[in-house]
């Protein structure tokens, strides 16, 4: 679906057919940027893109990161390059834990090796999930990770992402990449669905369709909502200033919600008749299934760098997800 005529795109964005992917595309289409799009619609669809795919300066290749012949060409093409392809969703990453893996590490390994040649601003999207298991909240970037045993796949996810951090500040040290890592913490919005074990969009879809709104564990574990909107500009931004270049920075929100205070909510402002019913972790995950209490971001670096960091609260994230629809969960 490229457009013959170009051959020259501002940016290439792996995965641009996710949830945050589609929401970039469509703000960098609309600032009269050129985008190339490289995803294999493995967790992302066309539908995402429907308002990008008419404008002649969009672009679509359906492929996987994993092959490196195909992104070495595509990235030929393009003259930045922001990388979200990834194997996400904590279900998924459990059910299919050699795909993670793979995805996350050869994928980025062929992304870095590629922009590499040409020295191509780089945004690789890393997450909060690489804390792991750290206490010392809000999590700043030069903190400890803290991570649980190979035993449990549901690491896997984090160090994978670890690995590709690692990677791209090498590439960023040896060979000049000008690369940047933005470890996103939970981005909600329009779009994104519950299928792959995201937590809001489920709440969402349980509550609209009146079914029990399921929160595993005893649900007094806390995370940060951001919605995606706000990221994206975050990501902009980020890659708008060379002061961010070699950095990894926190993109999130500061205000902390506990999972039974999400789904209460999610309860009143949908008007549901839903029940909230608690699930043991042993009921809702493989066992010896590991999560986090806390993960708050120290926004202070990305504050510093680009003047601002999300923070839209959570009534009007969820006022906004049902204006646009009832997730798929
Ligand atoms: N949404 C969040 O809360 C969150 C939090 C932390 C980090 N992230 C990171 O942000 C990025 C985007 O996440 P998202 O929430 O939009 O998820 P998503 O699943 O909607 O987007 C990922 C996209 O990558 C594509 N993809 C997967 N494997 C691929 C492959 N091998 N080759 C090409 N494309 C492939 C999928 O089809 C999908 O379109 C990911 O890197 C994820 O790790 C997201």
């Amino acid at each position: 679906m490229a457009d013959p005529g170009i051959r020259d795109y501002d940016y290439l964005v792996t995965g641009g057919a996710g949830f945050i992917g589609s929401h970039l595309c469509e703000r960098l289409l609309s600032s009269g940027a050129s985008v190339m799009v490289l995803d294999d619609l493995s967790t992302g669809s066309m539908s995402n893109l429907v308002n990008c795919v008419s404008n002649r300066s969009f672009g679509f290749t359906e492929g996987s990161v994993c092959n490196e012949g195909l992104v070495s060409d595509i990235a030929a093409m393009c003259r930045s390059v922001i990388h979200l392809a990834a194997a996400v969703g904590v279900e998924n990453i459990i059910r299919q834990p050699v795909e993670t893996i793979e995805v996350n590490v050869r994928g980025t390994e062929n992304v870095l090796r590629a922009a590499g040649r040409k020295r191509m601003r780089t945004f690789i999207a890393s997450t909060s999930e690489v804390y792991g298991k750290g206490e010392a909240v809000p999590f700043s970037e030069e903190g400890d990770l803290v991570f649980g045993p190979t035993s449990r796949s549901r690491w896997s996810y984090a160090c994978s992402k670890t690995i590709d951090e690692f990677l791209a500040l090498a590439y960023s040290k040896d060979r000049g990449l000008p690369v940047t890592i933005g470890r996103l913490f939970n981005t909600v919005g329009p779009r994104q669905t519950g299928r792959y074990g995201m937590v809001l969009p489920r709440f969402i879809a349980q509550a609209a369709a009146g079914r029990p709104i399921t929160v595993y564990g005893d649900g007094r574990q806390t995370r940060c909502f951001s919605l995606v909107d706000e990221v994206v500009s975050c990501i902009i931004a980020l890659l708008a200033t060379d002061r961010s270049i070699g950095l990894a920075v926190n993109i999130g929100s500061t205000q902390e919600i506990s999972i039974l205070d999400l789904a209460a909510t999610v309860k009143a402002r949908t008007g549901s008749v839903s029940e909230i019913r608690i699930v043991p972790y042993d009921e809702a995950y493989p066992k010896d299934f590991e999560d986090m209490q806390r993960r708050v971001p120290d926004v202070r670096r990305l504050k510093e760098l680009t003047g601002m960091a999300p923070c839209a609260g959570i009534e009007e994230i969820i006022d906004r997800i049902l204006a646009s629809g009832i997730p798929q969960a």
